[in-house]
């Protein structure tokens, strides 16, 4: 008899941005900053994206659109994974909070940081935690708020910046079914560590100092540098994992990078050998979302019926560290859902029951 590794597949997809757009012009009033819409979106890609409103914290953002993933999913996390850079607090982890919100009783809840390359990061993690029977139905979610730590006068970041959150459940299932992760690839290279960082506020420099600049205090990427390291990581991270699941590059149908910048994206798909009608994404309207992006862009494509379940896609990302990596599965057959933020004083309608089961139809809507 022949045993068969199970795998993780994902069941639900789910996301949740902000209401409130900033176009371009939004973004060049609020910094009085010397770019025009016309350089960003032909340099990015990007025409609006959302910001949250002062109220609202990655954790809100990263509650709903947990809930629209286990929703879409019909089915209940059994461990949450949150990639973000931009937690609610420095200290604890804004995951077990996240995981109580939802009502999911005591299950193990952790943050990771891998800046943009988060997401793919923590689906690593998790496909490995089930395959290895740690547990069977992880949920991964993606969310942020970088407008807390843009520097609006900074144009090399505030026209590329967004908050929202995706989230994907998954279960241990079947190789053969639609949305079963096929392989993984991830790395680092921390001699890059300074080409996108925030320079204090950490045990080497704590944010004590009444001298701290907008120098130290905010997110910084030398964009230029990083653009040369995002093309060449993502391509060639991609071309391990297609190696690694047995696909070559033409048979893939469906590719989704990290919504860095559009001229980047192409620039790996171009080299990998992805035609662009498999390219998808949602760049223009939600700009970098950081460890949201993939699942953002995956809710988006899925939402649009733009691919069949089954089909073989590429997810692959690269961020600050530097890091990188990649996810060969085959398409989900989910129904994505959307949601609004959840603010943290609704508690009282989105309580847990006793038992910790998830009070499933609150205040989310189909998209
Ligand atoms: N508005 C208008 N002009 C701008 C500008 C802006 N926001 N930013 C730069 N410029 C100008 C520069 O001054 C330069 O002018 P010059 O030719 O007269 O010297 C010109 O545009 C090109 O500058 P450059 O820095 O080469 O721009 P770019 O095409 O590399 O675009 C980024 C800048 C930041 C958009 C781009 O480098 C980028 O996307 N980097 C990587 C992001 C990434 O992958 N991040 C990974 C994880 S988040």
């Amino acid at each position: 008899m022949t045993t068969v590794t199970p795998t993780a597949v994902i069941r639900g997809i789910g996301s949740c941005l902000p209401p409130q757009v900033l176009s371009n012009e939004d973004v060049k009033r609020r910094g009085v900053l010397d770019t025009t819409d016309e350089w960003i979106r032909t340099r990015t890609g990007i025409a609006r994206r959302r910001a949250a409103e002062e109220h609202t914290s990655t954790g809100d953002l990263a509650v709903a659109a947990g809930r629209a993933a286990q929703e879409s999913a019909h089915a209940r996390a059994d461990l949450l994974l949150l990639a973000t850079t931009t937690p609610d607090r420095r200290c604890p982890a804004t995951a077990p909070e996240v995981a109580y919100r939802l009502g999911l009783g005591a299950v193990p809840a952790f943050d990771l940081s891998a800046v943009c390359s988060g997401f793919v990061y923590a689906v690593t993690v998790a496909t490995a935690l089930v395959r290895t029977g740690v547990c069977t139905r992880p949920l991964v979610i993606g969310a942020e708020t970088y407008s807390r730590i843009i520097d609006p006068l900074d144009r090399d970041t505030a026209v590329i910046f967004g908050d929202g959150a995706g989230a994907v459940l998954l279960e241990a299932g079947d190789r053969a079914e639609p949305g079963a992760i096929a392989a993984v690839d991830w790395g680092s290279d921390g001699s890059g560590s300074d080409l996108i960082a925030i320079a204090a506020g950490g045990s080497r420099r704590p944010d004590t100092s009444p001298r701290l600049c907008r120098e130290d205090r905010y997110f910084r990427m030398s964009g230029r540098a990083v653009y040369g390291h995002a093309v060449r990581r993502m391509t060639d991270s991609s071309l391990a994992v297609l190696a690694r699941a047995g696909w070559r590059p033409g048979t893939v149908g469906a590719f989704i990078g990290h919504q860095a910048n559009k001229r980047i994206l192409d620039s790996v798909a171009d080299r990998v050998g992805i035609a662009p009608r498999f390219r998808h994404g949602n760049i223009r309207d939600v700009g970098n979302t950081a460890a949201a992006s993939i699942p953002l862009a995956l809710a988006d494509t899925a939402a649009r019926h733009r691919v069949q379940p089954g089909t073989r896609t590429l997810l692959t990302a690269f961020g600050g560290g530097l890091t990188w990596g990649s996810v060969a599965l085959s398409w989900p057959a989910a129904r994505p859902r959307s949601s609004e933020p959840e603010p943290r004083d609704a508690r009282s309608t989105t309580h847990p029951t006793p038992e910790g089961k998830a009070p499933w139809n609150l205040s989310t809507t189909t998209s």
